[in-house]
Order: structure tokens, then sequence, then C-alpha cells
């Protein structure tokens, strides 16, 4: 058994403020060229994905770092044409998108691109996102994600409307297709009329595979039923496992089978030469960051906004989650398990997760020092694999793909994927069970 390896192609990194290192392209967020590079040599060690995180809002703190900008359905068909294996993760908001044009962009991206294709369902907490879609404020978090329940229903039966043997071209009689066995959903709901079908049939991989990364019931709800992977976030190995477990119960529940849910587990590495270039680079990423700003922020999203920055926060403190409508679950469950385990201030907490509040991993070291660390989680059955985000992309992609991997290889620990094998495949998932597009799911 192996695991299996995505990719942010987040820029400039973790850190959104290394930019301003001196090595730094801060444009780099908005040159193709760059993307291009990372998405071949992503393809060229093997990874199964890459992944281009999304939100239909502009950043809130746009004035002082970068953030993803270019549509990432737009630049994913760009990369992947110019890659052989490598999988596109694109993260779509079932709050903002309609599921008719979302089921046909996938199934686009799918066929387009040889089954390639994943698209991450998220219900978009960023508040700024409603006022695009002419909504005063955003829905609450329960209505989002029952509106993103249907959405996934009506999509994935949309995306089975054709019948095998549906398009059967037949030049002496004239028949190009049976219409008879091309179905729409003909669905009615809370949030949704559908009629459907789509006006093409399935993919290589029979449906593109779908992630969820909420870590909230609803969310969880969502990922038992739907999801063939789960995007998570853990600061500690027990949390990551009992997560898993999770996950796992509720797809059984749900009818389905523990192996065919894989959770994903992002942490931030930075791979570093030496125990000193370690350290020196920490400190030069530290020195970009706002610290006591994002403490204060952190503290906020904790529910803690009268908190001194530096005495450290105990689990005994911490209000009950959620703290917030617009705030992360998932990103909550996790700091508080980890200052339960290591109880550390705002500004200790902003440093511990590269300057997100309450963020993912950040794992530094050596290449062999993170090939362990990865090596231990997995083992701990605390992941499937990982979403490997880097601290600062521009230094640590490369690293990670050239001294990382090779590790890894050869530890037994990963697989480079032969070419012409699908996403789903690589990923040890069945292709979907078919099912016809006009019963409900
Ligand atoms: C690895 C990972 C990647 C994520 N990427 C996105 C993203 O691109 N866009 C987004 O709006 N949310 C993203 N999220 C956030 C979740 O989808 C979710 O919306 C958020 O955690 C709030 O929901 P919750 O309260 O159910 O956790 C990501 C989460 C994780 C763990």
């Amino acid at each position: 058994m192996t695991f299996h390896l995505v990719a942010s192609l987040q820029t400039p990194g973790h850190f959104r403020t290394a930019w301003r290192l001196p090595h730094a392209d801060p444009l780099a967020t908005f040159d193709v060229a760059h993307f291009r590079r990372l998405a071949r040599t992503a393809d060229e060690v093997g990874l199964d994905a890459i992944f281009l995180g999304d939100a239909p809002a502009i950043a809130a703190d746009i004035g002082a770092q970068p953030a993803n900008g270019i549509d990432p359905l737009v630049l994913v068909g760009h990369l992947l044409a110019g890659t052989e294996r490598v999988g596109g993760l694109v993260t779509s908001s079932a709050t903002y998108n309609s599921p008719y044009n979302l089921a046909r962009r996938f199934q686009s991206l799918d066929l387009v691109t040889g089954g390639r294709a994943a698209v991450n369902i998220v219900t978009t907490y960023n508040p700024a996102a409603a006022a695009n879609f002419g909504l005063p404020e955003p829905l609450d978090k329960a209505t989002r994600y029952r509106r993103a329940h249907e959405f996934l229903s009506v999509v994935t039966r949309l995306w089975d409307s054709w019948e095998p043997g549906a398009l059967a071209p037949d030049k002496a009689s004239g028949r190009y297709a049976d219409p008879a066995r091309i179905h729409g959903p003909a669905h009615e709901g809370e949030f949704f009329s559908v009629a459907g079908p789509l006006p093409l049939p399935h993919g290589p991989q029979g449906r593109p595979v779908v992630i969820q990364a909420g870590g909230s019931e609803g969310g969880l709800r969502l990922a038992g039923d739907f999801a063939d992977v789960v995007f998570t976030v853990a600061q500690t190995q027990a949390k990551a496992v009992a997560f898993r477990d999770d996950v796992h119960a509720r797809a059984v529940a749900a009818g389905r089978s523990a192996s065919q849910v894989k959770v994903s587990l992002g942490v931030i590495v930075l791979v570093a030469d030496s125990e000193e270039d370690a350290a020196r680079r920490t400190e030069e990423l530290y020195a970009t960051l706002p610290i006591d700003d994002l403490a204060r922020s952190t503290l906020a999203a904790l529910g803690l906004p009268d908190h001194s920055l530096d005495d450290p926060i105990t689990a005994a403190e911490l209000p009950e989650i959620p703290v917030s409508e617009t705030g992360s679950v998932g990103f909550q469950v996790s700091t508080r398990a980890l200052v339960a385990e290591h109880p550390m201030s705002a500004r200790e907490l902003v440093r511990h997760s590269a300057g997100a509040a309450g963020g993912h991993r950040l794992l530094i070291g050596t290449a062999a020092q993170i090939a362990d660390d990865l090596e231990a989680w997995w083992r701990a059955g605390a992941a499937d694999g990982f979403t490997i985000m880097y601290a600062d992309t521009a230094v640590d992609f490369d690293r990670f793909a050239h001294r990382v991997v090779p590790l890894l290889v050869e530890r037994g620990l990963f697989a480079p994927a032969p070419v012409g094998v699908t996403l789903r495949e690589r990923l040890g998932l069945a292709h979907p069970h078919r099912q016809r597009a006009d019963e409900a799911s």
C-alpha cells in the first residue's frame, strides 16, 4: 500500500507574505508560465494531482498579500493540456453555482483531460462572496450545507445522464444516439429545479472525482454521502485518526465502503538543507508576517477576542464550536485539539500554522525528516495521503518534488502512477456504480 500526494499550487505559498522575500516574484500569482512550471514538475515526478483552491470574491487582505485570482477551472484546463498524467483538483462553490453549469463544466474537464478531473465542493465561508451574487448577506451554514447536499445529488445524477450505449452512431441507418437512453434527473427540490440531461456522455472516470473539505456536521454528512476524497486539517495525530475513522463510519452508514473514501490531510512543508537553513528560512518567513494582527484575528476566530497575545490558550478557555457562522468549524476543531495537547499563545499559534489563523500544520525539516514525519502519520492511520502545501512555493515546491518524493518512492510509501491511468484509478477508487439518471440518489 502507498499513499497519495496532492500538490497545492497556492502562490506565493502558504505564507502569503512570502512575496516580500528577495528572491520572490510578487506577480507570480498571475503568471501562467509559473503555474505551467509547477504542473510540469508535478507531472514529471508522478504526483497524483495538483490542487487549485478558490473563493468567488476578492480577498479582504488584498492590500497586503496576493490571493488566487485566475479562475481555476480555466487555469487547470490549460495546465493539464501540457501534462500527461497528473490530476487536476479544483474548488467550486455549491453556494454560488448552479448544478447544471457545474456538472457540465466538470464532465467536460474530465473528457478534455482524459479522466483527470476532480471538483472540491465547498460552501464558501468568505462572506464577501454573497454580495457578488445578489445576496445581501451569506446564507447561514446549515442552509449552505443543505443546498450543497441537494446540489451534489443533482450533479451526480446529471453526470449519469447518458446510459452506456446511448451514443452508438450507425452510418447505415442514420441513427446517431438513442434518446431513450439519455435521461435528465427531472429534479424538483428545495433549492433547484433541473430537468437535464447533460448534452454530453460521461468521461473516462464515469464521474469526476468529488472532494469535500468542510469539517462541520453538515460537511461531514456531505462527505459520507458523496465524497470520494475528503480534505482535512489536523494539528495532532489523534485528531486526524479520529476524523478519518468518523468519515469512514459515515460512508458505511450511507451504504458505501470505507475504502472508497480517501482522507487527504493538509500539511505545509518547509524543506530545509540543514537545521541552520531551517532556522534561517523560518525566521525570514516569520519576519514578513504581521504577527500581532494575525494573532488578534486568531483570537477573534477562536471566540477569545480579549485574550492576551502571549498567555497560553488552554482548551478549557475555548468557547463551544462553532464560534461563528462564517468561520470554519474544521479549523476550529483542529486548533482546539492542538491547544488541548500543547497550550500555546496566540502569537505561537500564528507561527505554528504559517500565519493562517488556526490553519494547517507547518512541518519544518530536512527532506529525510519530512519523509519520516509523513510516514509516521500515515502509519498511524491519520490519512490516506497528503495535500502538500508549501511554506514558500518558489523554494519548497521543487525541493519537495526532487528531494522528498524520491525518498518516499525509495521507502515504498509513494508510487508514481503510470501514464494512461485515470485519477480515480490511481486513487484506488472504483468506477462509480452506474445509476439510472432518472432514479433518485
Ligand atoms: C485542504 C483544504 C482546502 C480547502 N480549500 C478551500 C477552498 O479552496 N475554498 C473554500 O472556500 N474553502 C476551502 N476549504 C474550507 C472548507 O471547504 C470549508 O468551507 C470550511 O472549512 C468551512 O466549513 P466547515 O465549518 O464545515 O469546516 C478548504 C479546507 C481544507 C481542509
